[in-house]
């Protein structure tokens, strides 16, 4: 008898992306992207600096690494295509090789019966779109969406469940407003327009995606912070709250599932006078073209409270001259990364997308924790003990399964991620795998405690 039972045909696995675990940047005619450029030019901006190039090798070893995934109870697996690697440079041209990679690597996912979800960008512009503005440009969005139509027309035939982005709101956060990701502008103005443009590519992917009739499902995989006032009785902090969740969620989720913007942030971005460039029809298409299915990665909460602290107006305006963040005491800390751990956060997240989302399609598509210095856990045997992720991974999946049988329409759990990788501007600082990787040692895999734990949870379909 297994206590928290999930679903049939529930989804356990996890998620990673290409640019961070297949390594070598111009291997097999892979172009540049604005990783590959950035880490040539500033490669003390990455920590120990360790570039993309020496992501973990999965792009030789995605063999082995697909039955360590079976070892640790994948029956799905989220990846990313590499638009670099696909179409390297500006003339548009395939790269073939590329397409017997990917090819190579669905067809074995297949053979070992884990589904793969595919997923269209994850922050990995390439630098020929990025020389000419990338996401600022809107050129950007039409190059987007015929890289989209390439990718469908390969590889419809394997891949059942397409993303069209991961977090597109981390792309605006750190290229245009806090500087961790190329080309580290801070312009508020830049920032609405780079979001607006990654969601309107979003959306016209969708639309190439059913006028091709491809037979799969298309969505987008959302970072969510729930917003929590500082205290729920006092309106200037609900309303700092409300604004912060309207900027940093439902910028993207509402368009995405609803096919309109939050009319708080609307009113934000003309007080400010920095509306996008919008031309006749995209609204249309924004509305039409709305997801099947929604991807929802959880890390942390946000707190806030009514702004205290003075804005520097002689600066570009950014969100936070809106609201403060607001540290709850007593929270509970990943003090590696910083990051307040809220079990109850995900069941927020699943509540409010069962009742004011029309309970869309949707699954936990990242949750983990970064650990630095993980190898202190190793035992004798050569295994860590990371028996702190095993408590962060059950004590959310608690929660999802409350909210499932609240009536959540949740499909599955996918951790972040499979095998330690690179994480941008971190590299390997912290580690969130199921399966440790070795950087030192010929990048030697060994799977943790956490991966045989879960190993035994997808095989019950659940746990004790
Ligand atoms: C997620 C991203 O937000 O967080 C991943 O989708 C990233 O790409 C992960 O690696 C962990 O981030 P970090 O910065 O803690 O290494």
């Amino acid at each position: 008898m297994v206590t928290y039972k999930f679903p049939d045909n529930f989804w356990w696995g996890s998620a990673a992306s290409g640019p961070q675990t297949e390594g070598t940047y111009d291997g097999d005619g892979k172009g540049e992207s604005i990783w590959d450029y950035w880490y040539k030019k500033m490669p003390d901006k990455f920590f120990d600096e360790v570039g993309p190039a020496d992501a973990s090798r999965f792009y030789h070893t995605y063999k082995e690494d697909i039955q360590l995934m079976k070892a640790t109870g994948h029956n799905s697996y989220r990846h990313s295509i590499q638009w670099s690697r696909l179409i390297p440079d500006a003339t548009g041209a395939i790269n073939q090789t590329a397409v017997a990679y990917y090819n190579d690597l669905l067809d074995e996912l297949l053979a070992n019966d884990i589904e793969p979800f595919m997923n269209l960008y994850h922050f990995d512009m390439p630098m020929y779109l990025q020389e000419k503005g990338g996401w600022l440009n809107r050129a950007t969005v039409d190059a987007y969406v015929s890289y989209a139509r390439t990718c469908f027309e390969l590889f419809g035939g394997k891949v059942k469940k397409w993303f069209t982005h991961n977090e597109p709101i981390v792309p605006v956060e750190g290229g245009y407003l806090y500087q961790f990701h190329y080309p580290c502008e801070v312009n508020m103005k830049h920032a609405v327009q780079v979001g607006y443009h990654e969601m309107l590519a979003s959306a016209k992917a969708v639309q190439a995606y059913r006028e091709m009739g491809q037979d799969g499902q298309i969505g987008i995989i959302l970072n969510l912070t729930p917003s929590y006032p500082r205290d729920e009785h006092n309106p200037e902090d609900i309303k700092a709250s409300v604004l912060a969740d309207a900027i940093f969620n439902r910028s993207f989720l509402d368009p995405s599932i609803k096919g309109e913007y939050p009319p708080e942030l609307v009113a934000l971005v003309k007080e400010l006078g920095i509306l996008p460039d919008i031309h006749d029809n995209d609204l249309a298409v924004i509305r039409d073209n709305t997801i099947d299915l929604l991807g929802i990665n959880y890390y942390q909460p946000r707190r806030v409270k009514a702004k205290e602290t003075p804005v520097d107006r002689e600066r570009s305006p950014m969100p936070d001259d809106y609201f403060d963040n607001y540290e709850m005491p007593g929270r509970k800390m990943n003090p590696h990364r910083g990051w307040e751990i809220y079990e109850k956060g995900i069941y927020d997240i699943l509540i409010n997308v069962r009742d004011n989302y029309g309970n869309i399609p949707c699954f936990i598509s990242e949750n983990g924790m970064g650990v630095e210095g993980e190898e202190k856990f190793r035992n004798a045997d050569g295994v860590i003990e990371d028996d702190y992720r095993i408590e962060f991974v059950r004590d959310h999946l608690k929660y999802v399964h409350q909210a499932i049988q609240e009536g959540a329409n949740c499909l599955g759990y996918h951790m972040w991620t499979c095998m330690d990788n690179w994480s941008w501007t971190n590299a390997y600082k912290n580690r969130y795998g199921f399966i440790s990787v070795d950087i030192h040692n010929q990048w030697q895999r060994s799977i943790k405690n956490s991966g045989r734990w879960f190993k035994q949870v997808s095989d019950n379909n659940g746990f004790n």
